[in-house]
C-alpha cells in the first residue's frame, strides 16, 4: 500500500521530463522524487507506439519496484501512447499524464493558428488529433515534428547558434503560416522557449504543459490522501539507462541545481 511518505516516480525518455518536475517542486517542495531518465532508449519519439508502450512499463515498473506512490508520465510521446494502458495495469496507483497544451493555445491564439512543436510519434498520436477537434476545431492547427531537436537538450546544446539556427529552419515556415500560440508537445522543448522566445519575441506566445501537469500533480495527490505532510524539503534521486555521468551534467546544466540547494542528488544507473 503506498503511503504518503514515499516518493513521487517521474520518468522520461532522457532530461526532458525535468521541465516537468521543475514545475512540481516548485508546488510540492516537501515531497521526495525519483526521477529516471531512460537516455539509453532515447530518443522514444522515432519508435512505433507498441515499443514506446513496452519501455514506458518497464521504467514505470523501476519506479513503483523502488517505491513510487504515484507516477508522472513527463513525457508526451510515452503518455499519448501508454497513459491509458499503463491505467488499466495498475488500477490502484495515481498516474498523471499529458498532451500537448492545444487547449490554452486555442483561448490565446488571435490568428486562429495554433502550432504545435512534437516529436514524430506524439504527432501521429490519436490522443494528440483527439485534443485538437475537442478544444481547437474551429482553429487552424499546423504540427511540426522536427528531427535532432531532443538530441541538442540531451547534450544541453540548448543556447548555441547551431540551435537556433535549427529552431529557426522549423519555426519560421510555421510564423509565415500565421502562428501566433506555439505549443511545446515535448517535454525537452521548455529548456529551449528561452532560445525561441528571443527568436521571435512577442510574434509567438510560448505555451507548455509543465505548469498544468504539475496542479494536476498535486490535486490527484491530494484526492488520494498522498501529500507528504512534512515540513523538510524533499529529495531528489535521479535514475539512469544511459552515461550517469552525462546525465548528471546536463541535469545540473538545465536545473541550475547551483540555486537549489536542497536536492539530494544522487545518479544511479
Ligand atoms: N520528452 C519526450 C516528449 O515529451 C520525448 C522525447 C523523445 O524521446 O523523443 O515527447
Amino acid at each position: 500500500m503506498a503511503e504518503a511518505h514515499d516518493p513521487i516516480g517521474i520518468l522520461d525518455s532522457g532530461v526532458g521530463g525535468l521541465s516537468v518536475l521543475r514545475e512540481i517542486r516548485k508546488l510540492l517542495p516537501y515531497e521526495d522524487f525519483l526521477y529516471y531518465a531512460d537516455s539509453a532508449n532515447c530518443p522514444y519519439g522515432i519508435r512505433s507506439p507498441e515499443e514506446i508502450r513496452k519501455l514506458t512499463q518497464r521504467v514505470a515498473t523501476i519506479l513503483l519496484e523502488r517505491g513510487a506512490k504515484a507516477l508522472v508520465i513527463a513525457c508526451n510521446t510515452a503518455s499519448t501512447h501508454s497513459v491509458a494502458y499503463l491505467r488499466q495495469l495498475w488500477l490502484q496507483i495515481p498516474i498523471v499524464g499529458m498532451v500537448p497544451a492545444v487547449k490554452p493555445a486555442a483561448g490565446y491564439t488571435r490568428n486562429g493558428v495554433v502550432g504545435v512543436l512534437a516529436t514524430e510519434a506524439t504527432s501521429r498520436a490519436p490522443a494528440l488529433q483527439d485534443v485538437i477537434e475537442r478544444f481547437a476545431g474551429d482553429k487552424k492547427v499546423l504540427i511540426s515534428a522536427p528531427p535532432g531537436l531532443v538530441e541538442l537538450v540531451e547534450s544541453g546544446n540548448t543556447e548555441s547558434a547551431e540551435t537556433c539556427a535549427i529552431l529557426k529552419t522549423h519555426l519560421d515556415p510555421l510564423v509565415a503560416q500565421g502562428v501566433d500560440a506555439l505549443v511545446l508537445g515535448c517535454t525537452h522543448f521548455p529548456f529551449l522557449r528561452p532560445l525561441i522566445e528571443s527568436i521571435y519575441g512577442d510574434k509567438l506566445l510560448v505555451i507548455d504543459s509543465g505548469e498544468a501537469v504539475a496542479r494536476q500533480t498535486c490535486r490527484i495527490l491530494e484526492n488520494n490522501g498522498l501529500l507528504n505532510l512534512k515540513a523538510t524539503s524533499g529529495t531528489l534521486t535521479i535514475f539512469t539507462s544511459g552515461n550517469s555521468q552525462q546525465v548528471g551534467v546536463i541535469t545540473q546544466k538545465l536545473l541550475k541545481m547551483d540555486s537549489v540547494p536542497a536536492v539530494k542528488f544522487i545518479i544511479k544507473s
